[in-house]
């Protein structure tokens, strides 16, 4: 988001930016905004304080404090494990880091299927002890009552359809979802998430031609996880993006650094400097 909220007044215009202008917070009916002037929306996970500092001050408009929390943080071997208790601290350090970005807790497995009730006493958990700003949940049709409880207690709501990485095992693995017959799946969990009140919607691993469908059928704006280009917005997990992950990362991920290799040299250098005398030096002596 670089342009101007037409419906703001003169001091509260451009609070967007790639050096952003001021404190200005990144509300939901900016993403709306941004929809209708076409200026893509950025988002990035994070975890904690520090990276959700460098990612505000960067100007990303979004962060989400994912239940890929569960690879990236808790060592889990999926999202599955990850709980309420486990997200609400890592949510509250980056609520309390940002200044402008909008922070969307990420509610996990087994915290909202059970009814609308069950959801809105998480959304409400999260909102109270993590001070996010919404909550996201995945699940197209499935998800609509939760949606629209949720909604109607004041909370927003960001959806997420497509590849559900909390069904994955019911999915039959990480695949890409809305090819062939899928694609009019998709198109009516877009709409059934829009209609219950959603503010935006993720849509992970579809693709992109499906993606621009849904894109041009939805009023609200939709995020893309690997859904190509013809979206209103692109999220990447960041420890993906920076290249701070082991191993393989989806084809969709652009590394933009690799943060892994930097830190792994700092660490040897350290060892190294330790091992030999060169560190501390008189300079980093107290007299
Ligand atoms: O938890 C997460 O990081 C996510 C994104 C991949 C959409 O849900």
């Amino acid at each position: 988001m670089t342009a101007s909220d037409a419906s703001s007044t003169p001091s509260e215009q451009n609070p967007y930016g790639a050096a952003p202008a001021g404190p200005k917070r990144v509300r939901t009916r900016h993403f709306q905004t941004a929809k209708q002037q076409g200026i893509p929306i950025t988002g990035l996970t994070s975890y904690d304080m520090m990276t959700a500092q460098i990612f505000d001050q960067a100007g990303i408009d979004f962060l989400l404090v994912g239940d890929s929390a569960g690879n990236n943080v808790f060592g889990y071997e999926s999202t599955l494990p990850v709980t309420v208790d486990e997200l609400i601290p890592l949510t509250r350090a980056v609520a309390l880091a940002v200044k402008r970005a909008l922070v969307i807790a990420d509610m996990p497995f087994g915290s909202y299927e059970g009814g609308k009730e069950e959801a809105l006493h998480t959304a409400v958990r999260f909102m109270k002890e993590s001070h996010s700003h919404a909550v996201k949940l995945e699940g197209g049709v499935r998800s609509r009552k939760q949606i629209k409880r949720i909604v109607s207690a004041g909370i927003p709501v960001m959806a997420h359809i497509g590849f559900t990485p909390q069904s994955e095992h019911g999915l039959g693995g990480h695949l890409i979802q809305g090819r062939g017959s899928g694609a009019e799946k998709l198109i009516e969990d877009a709409l059934a998430v829009q209609d219950a009140g959603a503010f935006a919607v993720v849509l992970e691993m579809v693709p992109g031609s499906v993606a621009a469908e849904v894109t041009k059928r939805l009023e609200i704006p939709t995020i893309g996880v690997g859904a190509g280009p013809d979206v209103d917005g692109q999220l990447m997990v960041w420890t993906d993006f920076a290249g701070m992950s082991e191993g393989r990362v989806p084809r969709f991920v652009k590394q933009y650094a690799n943060v892994r290799n930097v830190l792994k040299d700092a660490v040897h250098q350290f060892r190294d400097d330790v091992a030999t005398g060169a560190y501390p030096a008189p300079e980093h002596n107290y007299e």
